[in-house]
């Protein structure tokens, strides 16, 4: 028997057109993803996390010339809130990106190993959470759930 996985999503052609809250959001992500340190790609990430409390929490990306030694905007913004509000839900995680290594048509989508954080962090706190994912010239998708981004994984089947 053929089967098939379904995966619905928004799409906007514009981040201007998301409610105040996301807007919001976006700006942060986009704020914070100027602290990145990115010599080596010169590629800026920016992730802001909120929380159920309206706390916002967010991450760039931290590079390292031992390459692997880097890490994700998303992991560090995510890591920070597991380090930090253990016990406080995440409702919307937004990522941003400035830089050459993608065409500004497209979405920064997450890498994955940030996606297998992304649904483990949603596994951990049993309930779902918005993935907002921005392209340099503004279109966006938003995922209800971060499992969406990684169907079929190790663990979830
Ligand atoms: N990067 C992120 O921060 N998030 C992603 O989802 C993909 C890639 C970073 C890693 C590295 O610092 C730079 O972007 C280029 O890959």
């Amino acid at each position: 028997m053929k089967s098939y996985h379904r995966i619905a999503y928004s799409d906007f052609p514009s981040w201007k057109q998301l409610n105040s809250e996301d807007q919001v959001l976006v700006r942060k992500a986009y704020e914070i993803a100027e602290n990145a340190y990115a010599p080596y790609s010169a590629f800026k990430v920016g992730a802001a996390v909120q929380l159920e409390d309206g706390t916002v929490v967010v991450g760039s990306n931290q590079e390292n010339i031992a390459y692997p030694s880097g890490l994700c905007a998303e992991r560090v913004a995510l890591f920070y809130t597991g380090a930090n509000f253990p016990t406080t839900k995440i409702k919307t995680i937004c990522v941003v990106a400035k830089g050459d290594l993608l065409p500004i048509d497209q979405l920064l989508s997450p890498c994955g190993a940030c996606r297998q954080v992304m649904l483990e962090t949603e596994i951990r706190q049993n309930e779902m959470y918005r993935v907002i994912l921005v392209s340099q010239n503004e279109r966006t998708i938003i995922f209800e759930s971060a499992k969406d981004l990684l169907p079929f994984a190790f663990g979830t089947m």
